[in-house]
């Protein structure tokens, strides 16, 4: 192997070595420092072989070949087996070369790949479902569970699944709205709290009018009418939840959501 070759092979196991030492800080939890130095490492290699490579081993002249008497004789024939012999290990040393530049690539590539680790758990279903589910008592933000006597008719309360207090795609606001409206458990109703539109929490409830509405830009929400939008930017209605009263008095669920809550996204009609 030629001294130039010699430069460009050094260059890659840099590469290798860098990007082998950025995987293993990344694994053990190493400092930023170790893994800003060995990817430097590693992506210096690489462009030292490219320059070397672009400069040494590329050719960058143009050839004749001039066509020779025929037959050759035998000094020509000697110089020829001479010209392959040494051609023969001149692709040798190149194929050395170019597997060490596609390995040396290769485990760059995985160095940057490594780091989505980072990026958290995966989202999973969690953009389809709640964590509300079938018999899943409703507790307020300070623990307490509802019960069908707690509220007033027109009275509302905010509530989440039983043992996620907080979760916020959860969130439910509980409207008494008496026995008058169809199609509620116990006189309630419960709609998910996330807006349509942006996923403001729709906070507010009129009454009079037995509507919910989102404080942001102010999407007004049917409660009687199945969460219909009656106005504003929302363009679908509030998610309803199905709920029942249990034996025991106590408010829960029959189910998650029927659809997504919040405001829309590709995969949803
Ligand atoms: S977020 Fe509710 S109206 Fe815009």
């Amino acid at each position: 192997m030629i001294a130039k070759d010699r430069v460009i092979a050094a260059a890659l196991a840099a590469a290798m070595l860098g990007a082998v030492l950025f995987i293993a800080a990344y694994a053990t939890g190493g400092s930023r420092l170790y893994e800003g130095l060995s990817l430097a490492l590693s992506a210096a290699g690489l462009c030292g072989a490219a320059v070397g490579w672009a400069f040494w081993i590329l050719p960058d002249e143009q050839v004749e070949d001039e066509r020779d008497d025929y037959p050759s004789g035998a000094s020509d024939r000697a110089a020829e087996d001479l010209e392959t012999t040494s051609g023969l290990i001149d692709v040798t040393r190149k194929r050395l070369l170019t597997r060490m530049l596609y390995t040396a690539l290769g485990i760059f590539g995985l160095a940057l790949i490594v780091p989505i680790r980072s990026l958290g758990p995966a989202l999973g279903d969690a953009a389809f479902h709640t964590k509300w589910r079938k018999g899943l008592r409703m507790q307020r933000e300070n623990g307490s569970f509802v019960k069908a006597s707690d509220l007033n008719v027109d009275s509302v309360a905010t509530v989440f699944p039983e043992g996620a207090v907080g979760d916020a795609q959860s969130q439910t606001v509980l409207i008494r709205v008496g026995d008058g409206v169809a199609a509620n458990a116990g006189g309630y109703i419960a709609y998910s709290k996330v807006c349509t539109h942006a996923g403001c929490p729709v906070a507010l409830y009129r009454t009079a009018a037995k509507q919910l509405m989102c404080p942001c830009h102010q999407s007004i929400f049917d409660v009687v009418n199945d969460g219909a939008v009656v106005a504003g930017p929302a363009d679908h209605a509030l998610p309803r939840l199905p709920i029942e009263v249990g034996s025991d008095g106590y408010l829960r669920a029959t189910g998650d959501y029927p659809e997504p809550v919040g405001p829309g996204f590709w995969e949803r009609g």
